[in-house]
């Protein structure tokens, strides 16, 4: 007989509670966000007195706290009594379109229209009465705005509906982690959602260790971790990208190491061990959430460094990249294949500066010598792994969408 789910069961020497250690997990209390929240919350402010308040924009990198911050505002503006403010929070990873947003919104307050079935004006003039009917105040969070397909669609909907409505009005507030999202709006929508902005700045290193070190004291067993892997964690971090949850992935994964070897503590072994699972599994989670144009561009470098020319497979990694004159060819070629339109030379150098600030690709200018000027550019992590995982995503995602939009544009507010 094999050991069945005993692993389950057995009380971890290193763990004391997984689920504080769970990138969903929200702490009660926010390092070093103090500022931050109450920017949030002034902002709010006309909102919940019941007028119209101005739209924010909340921008920063990942893991710089804007979803725990904005989590933790929603909970308290839920927990205030006598206002007129109802606030929907809504994930726009999962919501990425303006139907689906529409709808969550309509459910989240209105029960009956939870269902199936409604097109988009049903739901919109549903929203619509239910704002009017006691002059609410709807602030909508669309937490990783620029997930969404048709957002300057939804962006025209939600601010002809406070031109359409007599009483009452909703607020919009919109949070990302990309820089070139600005770029690609339409400028009415960026001119709604700009109305006032906030930024969140990485963390730096001492402001991770104290994050990691709370984290440590409720996640692990007592003295398990030292201290001095608390700070590596960090410093890595840091380094990194100022990014708390790669902090705290790596402490984990630190951890998760320790267990598995029958260890009684995490040692500096670990944090480095970790450290390299921690960054690459991000890096494999924010390709997967790019948006499509960016993700056809790491599609096109994944395969150009991997059908490279001949003396560069020799070298192996060490200088296998790529003309950045030579991928936008490729891009653009992928990109009509599938039947999309393919964006600009000048956008594409956003997303080139975009992918470089997430840390997907290294770009060095080549100097003079190659072609005159040119960015030579590869892939920070292994080219292989990179093409299936798109694949996997790209092309599914191309047949789904064909079907949703059936669905819901059959008719347009
Ligand atoms: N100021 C903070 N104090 C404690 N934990 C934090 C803080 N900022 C971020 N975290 C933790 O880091 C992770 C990422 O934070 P998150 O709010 O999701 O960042 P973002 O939305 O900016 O990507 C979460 O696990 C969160 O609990
Ligand atoms: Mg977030």
């Amino acid at each position: 007989m094999g050991k069945g789910f005993e692993a389950l069961f057995k009380e971890s020497a290193i763990f004391a509670n997984r689920e504080v250690l769970s990138p969903h997990y929200i702490p009660q209390h926010l390092l070093f966000r103090d500022r931050q929240i109450n920017d949030i919350e002034d902002s709010l402010t006309p909102s919940l007195r019941g007028e119209r308040g101005r739209n924010v924009f909340i921008y920063g990198k990942t893991g710089t706290g804007k979803t725990s911050c904005m989590k933790y505002v929603v909970e308290q503006i839920k927990r205030l009594p006598m206002v007129k403010a109802e606030i929907s929070y809504i994930n726009c990873r999962v919501y990425n379109s303006r139907y689906r947003v529409l709808s969550k919104i309509a459910g989240d307050h209105i029960p009956l229209y939870a269902k199936r079935g409604y097109g988009v004006i049903d739901i919109y003039e549903k929203v619509i009465s239910w704002v009017e009917e006691e002059a609410r105040m709807l602030i909508v969070v669309l937490d990783e705005v620029d997930m969404i397909k048709d957002l300057d669609d939804l962006i025209y909907t939600l601010s002809r509906a406070n031109s359409d409505m007599k009483a009452g009005g909703i607020t919009i507030v919109g949070i990302s982690n990309r820089v070139s999202f600005k770029e690609e709006l339409d400028p009415r929508s960026l001119s709604t959602l700009y109305e006032n902005e906030l930024v969140f700045p990485p963390y730096n290193s001492q402001e991770l260790s104290a994050i990691v070190k709370e984290r440590v004291a409720n996640g692990f067993r007592p003295d398990v971790v030292d201290p001095a892997c608390v700070n590596l964690a960090a410093a890595i971090a840091a380094k990194e990208s100022g990014d708390a949850r790669l902090a705290l992935k790596i402490i984990t994964k630190a951890g998760e190491l320790a267990d598995e070897r029958g260890l009684k503590s995490v040692g500096p072994k670990e944090v480095s061990e970790a450290s390299k699972f921690a960054e690459e599994e991000i890096a494999y989670e924010v390709i997967n959430t790019l948006p499509e144009h960016e993700r056809l561009i790491v599609y096109a470098i994944a395969l150009m460094t991997i059908n490279g020319s001949r003396y560069k497979r020799l070298s192996e990694d060490s200088e296998s990249f790529v003309l950045s004159g030579e991928i936008y060819n490729r891009y653009t070629s992928i990109a009509e294949s599938l039947h999309k339109e393919t964006k600009s030379a000048r956008l594409y150098r956003r997303y080139i500066a975009d992918l470089d600030m997430q840390g997907i690709i290294l770009s060095y200018e080549s100097g003079k010598g190659i072609r005159g000027h040119t960015k030579l550019i590869r892939l920070a992590y292994p080219p292989g792994k990179i093409k299936d995982m798109i694949e996997k995503t790209l092309f599914r995602e191309n047949e789904a969408e064909v079907k949703s939009e059936e669905v819901a544009s059959s008719d347009a507010a």
